[in-house]
């Protein structure tokens, strides 16, 4: 290593002079990507960004992370905001910074391998639109999968930054696959490509300190092209492993803004500038500054994102994470996933499943998508295995896995779960060993044809091509052909005060609950009545109790009249006058995952009460297609529906033969828990 890049301190006066580093350290700052995908579930709007985006291109940061990774997912998905117009909107604010992405390879900022025209298609508008350096990486490390994106990267003149993934599979660095040998030979690898840059991501957390010093100064020695460490906070480490890396020589490093730091994000800024202050690491930045931009966001922007956060837990740390490996991102999705299910008891299994399919599934790092496959995977092992079976719901993605569709894993598939994943692979039952976009067909043209009529330009059809489902639902929201639904829309600085107003009042205990009432049992001579009072409607009992009559009960029906219930006179043999029954549903209807969808949901589960055998969501999640029609024949065990959950599609097979009855919901549509998918008979 050069000695340019050894920690001397130079200056520590107070007289306010702070004299030029010799080498600064380079700062990419992550609030508006990883650092909000971390801790707000990449809920971060682009309205919010705003507020600060000038300031922030004052600080003088090597690059601002302003896209990619599920920021193009979140954007379409949740947020009804169309992802390319996120680039141009910060580039009328931010004029001097460049603008990085997170690009997750030939997967794009998608889950699977897509086809090298929509590769080529998708980086070229990126780079178009304002991303100047693509931080690319592949979630197995197989780097035949940048070889389709890098040369777009390079035509477009930008910065091709390639990844290692930082992955472990004990508690330090070492082992049979990720010891210090396979991380120096990947970098090699990299600059061979001509990367302009390396990084180490090290999604989950889990790099220890001395190993980010020995890492980093070995990454010096081996290659001649500026090294940048990527590390989030989750396990607490990064900010010792950020130090001992500065220690070590490392270029770049990776930071958010305080308000959007620790936990599962990364260490904030303020404290690494005040540490390398009067060094020849100095990064130079304005602390003034850095904190005036900290007290916008903490004032008017993350009140309206508080609600994501996880307030249950006092810890900023998670030492758990060392165990089970799981980057920050992807643990919200957990618990969510088995809050949703019902199954959030089962938490500990889950975990202790992980380490069981990574291995069955060669050692892959955990990062998106492969983090999500595996923990999805060991969501439905624990869920639905039994003593006789293993790997009884095997997801799509898995599957492809197996067949070579993602690249090459670390080490091989264990032979068992991958004979018995090619099962009547649509592609084969004999794995692939190529670059995996050899096999896939061009899908850009296919993909024009499927919405020709709704997308206006290639960045819609894109949207499209990465996801069918739920990027035609939003070109039908962005051009007025369906109402978006209500959970789309922003919550507004005022919706998150007076949710705040509210639980300091409960906090303070002057939230009272109302008693309940003590109701008597009702006897023999109940009498009712209706009483109208304005638009509500209220059902009165009325009983003689020893002489005198009381009002032995008020019921308030359930909706109001007049336009929800029309009241009608039914005749009742015993008492006058006739009442109607309060509308108090026969059985709890469940909670469908999306509120706005609920009376389809109900009323479809009602209809499909007809004689057969119902086949049942396992899981609440999106309709992506149904195999069979009304009419067709099925056997049990073959596939009937395909749906979506956690982002992986999961194939629903048939529980009886016979023909199918009825099918209650449509592509696209979105399910809870148990609803009856369709009816076989
Ligand atoms: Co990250």
């Amino acid at each position: 290593m050069s000695d340019h890049n050894q920690v001397k301190i130079t200056k520590m006066d107070f007289s306010g002079e702070r004299p030029k580093a010799e080498n600064p350290l380079k700062i990419q700052d992550l609030t508006f990507r990883d650092g909000q995908q971390s801790l707000f579930a990449t809920r971060g709007r682009t309205e919010d960004m705003i507020p600060i985006a000038e300031m922030m291109d004052q600080v003088g940061f090597w690059a601002l992370e302003t896209w990619g990774g599920a920021t193009f997912d979140a954007m379409h998905r949740f947020l009804n905001e169309d992802p390319w117009e996120r680039i141009r909107t910060l580039k009328r604010y931010i004029k001097k910074t460049r603008f990085s992405m997170l690009l997750r390879g030939q997967n794009l900022v998608g889950y699977r391998n897509y086809a090298d025209d929509v590769a080529k298609a998708f980086v070229e508008r990126a780079a178009h639109n304002g991303i100047d350096i693509f931080r690319t990486f592949d979630a197995l490390n197989d780097y035949r999968n940048f070889e389709t994106v890098f040369p777009v990267i390079k035509e477009c003149g930008k910065h091709f930054q390639g990844c290692i993934c930082y992955s472990l599979t004990e508690r330090r660095m070492g082992g049979e696959v990720y010891n210090l040998e396979y991380y120096v030979k990947k970098a090699k690898e990299l600059e061979a490509m001509e990367a302009n840059s390396i990084c180490i991501k090290d999604m989950a957390g889990l790099m220890a300190p001395y190993d980010a010093y020995v890492l980093v100064k070995a990454l010096k020695e081996a290659v001649s092209v500026p090294i940048h460490l990527h590390s989030h906070f989750t396990s607490g480490m990064s900010s010792m492993t950020h130090l001992k890396a500065v220690e070590a020589g490392v270029d770049i490093l990776g930071t958010c803004m305080s308000p959007y730091g620790f936990r599962s994000s990364h260490p904030a800024l303020g404290p690494l500038v005040m540490t390398l202050m009067g060094t020849n690491r100095d990064t130079g930045f304005d602390i003034k500054l850095l904190s005036s931009i900290n007290e916008v966001l903490e004032k008017e922007i993350l009140p309206k994102y508080r609600y994501l956060l996880d307030d249950t837990k006092v810890s900023i740390i998670d030492t758990n994470v060392l165990v089970h490996q799981i980057p920050g991102g992807m643990l919200s999705n957990l618990v969510n996933q088995l809050r949703e299910m019902d199954a959030l008891d089962k938490l500990d299994k889950v975990y202790a499943e992980l380490p069981k399919v990574r291995e069955d599934l060669g050692q892959v790092p955990l990062v998106t998508p492969m983090s999500q496959i595996v923990a999805t995977q060991a969501i439905n092992n624990i869920l639905f295995d039994d003593e006789k079976e293993r790997y009884k719901m095997i997801t799509a993605q898995v599957k492809d896995l197996c067949y070579g569709l993602y690249g090459k894993t670390p080490v091989p598939i264990n032979p068992k779960i991958q004979k018995k994943a090619l099962k009547d692979h649509p592609r084969g039952e004999k794995p692939i060993t190529c670059r995996p976009a050899e096999v896939i067909e061009p899908e850009l043209d296919k993909a024009k044809e499927d919405v020709k009529g709704l997308a206006v330009d290639l960045e819609d059809v894109l949207i499209y091509a990465l996801y069918p489902v739920t990027g035609k639902r939003f070109l039908k929201w962005k051009y007025g052909k369906e109402e978006p639904p209500e959970d789309v829309r922003p919550r507004t600085l005022e919706d998150a005060k007076a949710e705040q107003e509210l639980i300091k009042k409960a906090r303070a205990g002057k939230l009272v609950e109302k008693k309940e009432k003590v109701v008597p049992s009702k006897g023999n001579n109940l009498r009712k009545f209706n009483v109208f009072v304005d638009d509500e409607y209220f059902e009165v009992g009325v009983e003689e109790v020893g002489g005198s009559p009381i009002v032995s009960y008020v019921q308030q029906a359930q909706s109001q009249i007049p336009a929800q219930q029309p009241v009608t006179v039914a005749p009742s043999p015993q008492v006058l006058p006739a009442a109607p029954q309060p509308q108090v549903p026969a059985a709890p209807v469940e909670q469908p995952a999306v509120p706005a969808k609920s009376t389809t949901t109900a009323s479809k589960k009602a209809e499909s009460d007809s004689e057969g055998t119902p086949l049942k969501a396992p899981m609440p999640g999106i309709i992506v297609s149904y195999k069979k029609q009304v009419g067709d024949s099925v056997n049990t065990g073959e596939t009937v529906v395909i749906l979506e959950a956690m982002k992986m599609e999961n194939a629903l097979p048939s529980p009886a033969g016979g023909t199918i009855k009825s099918i209650n919901f449509a592509g696209g549509d979105t399910v809870a828990r148990n609803d009856v998918l369709c009816v076989i008979g």
